[in-house]
């Protein structure tokens, strides 16, 4: 369906999980000791089958981080199931993907998104706050092995923390059928107030002048590639460049609220209504109308923190 501002909504991201394994310094994660309520795999299901009524076509199951959840792939195969369904993607920080591709991709899982900031593991450890680089490269090719595609990367460059790293990076994607996005510091934590360390997709482009312009299907990232290289460089700059008046995502949080924008606090609680299909879509329908017009953080920081959001 359509918003107040003639905005196709198509694409849901549920957070299955606040929990997480890392601790980037990127995050805003924030008081981890007050869990939220996490719902079980049929609410989801009820849930994202109201969504795609009322048009969604995609989901994206994210965190927190997903993989923490036991039950994520019976959240994936419920989730597979629902016909209108075209693409069901996760995101996850990698650590347990060798471990679950497999079933997650036997759920019926199409791609996944990994992030990654550093190929260097104490720069890694550093902005992750664990020692998991290797598990997290094994998931990688464990991802690609069962067939999940595409594969994409999501780094955040930081001024003076992982920056210098992004040539590695983009590495991965001249040698492997992999796509490579760097988002943009969003004001998240602390450390994303400081906007020194902002590295803008411009600014990427200047380091890396190889990159050309390539035809992307990717609705936030613009794509570049280079002579020889397998996959693609995504620059996703949603500070820099808001993309807004093209954004065509609701986001379902854990326990149960619809969040219409990531740049706000508003969000609205749909678990009164999971056993009546007929006034779940119609609340559905009303929150979607209530998406505003564009997210705020040119002029102040974003409430949930990525840990309860998943981007
Ligand atoms: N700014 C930009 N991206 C962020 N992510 C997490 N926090 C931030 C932030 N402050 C990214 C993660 C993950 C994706 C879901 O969001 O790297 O890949």
């Amino acid at each position: 369906m359509k918003d107040r501002f003639g905005r196709e909504i198509s694409y849901l991201r549920i957070s299955v999980t606040q929990r997480c394994n890392l601790n980037c310094v990127y995050c805003g994660k924030t008081d981890c000791a007050k869990k939220a309520a996490e719902l079980p795999p049929e609410s989801y299901y009820k849930i994202a089958k109201a969504f795609a009524e009322c048009g969604i076509k995609k989901i994206r199951v994210t965190g927190g981080e997903p993989l923490v959840r036991r039950d994520v792939c019976e959240i994936v195969r419920l989730l597979r199931s629902i016909p209108q369904i075209e693409t069901l993607a996760l995101t996850t920080n990698g650590v347990y993907l060798k471990q679950t591709a497999k079933e997650l991709k036997a759920a019926g899982l199409d791609s996944v998104n990994i992030s990654l900031d550093s190929t260097d593991g104490s720069t890694y450890r550093h902005m992750t706050g664990a020692d998991v680089l290797e598990k997290v490269l094994a998931g990688i090719d464990e991802a690609e092995h069962v067939g999940l595609s595409p594969i994409k990367i999501n780094a955040v460059l930081m001024k003076g923390v992982n920056s210098d790293g992004a040539g590695q990076l983009i590495d991965l994607a001249r040698e492997r059928k992999i796509d490579v996005r760097f988002i943009e510091l969003m004001p998240f934590s602390n450390e994303g107030e400081d906007r020194s360390r902002i590295v803008t997709g411009d600014e990427i482009l200047r380091r890396f002048p190889f990159l050309k312009p390539v035809a992307s299907e990717d609705g936030t990232a613009t794509c570049y590639s280079a002579e020889g290289f397998r996959g693609r460089v995504g620059l996703i700059s949603p500070v820099s460049h808001k993309f807004c008046s093209a954004c065509n995502r609701v986001r379902l949080l854990c326990d149960g609220r619809v969040k219409p924008c990531l740049g706000y606090d508003a969000a609205y609680d749909v678990t009164p209504f999971l056993n009546d299909e007929e006034t779940l879509r119609k609340e559905i329908e009303k929150i979607i109308m209530k998406k505003p017009a564009g997210h705020s953080f040119g002029s102040q920081s974003a409430a949930h923190g990525l840990n309860q959001t998943g981007g």
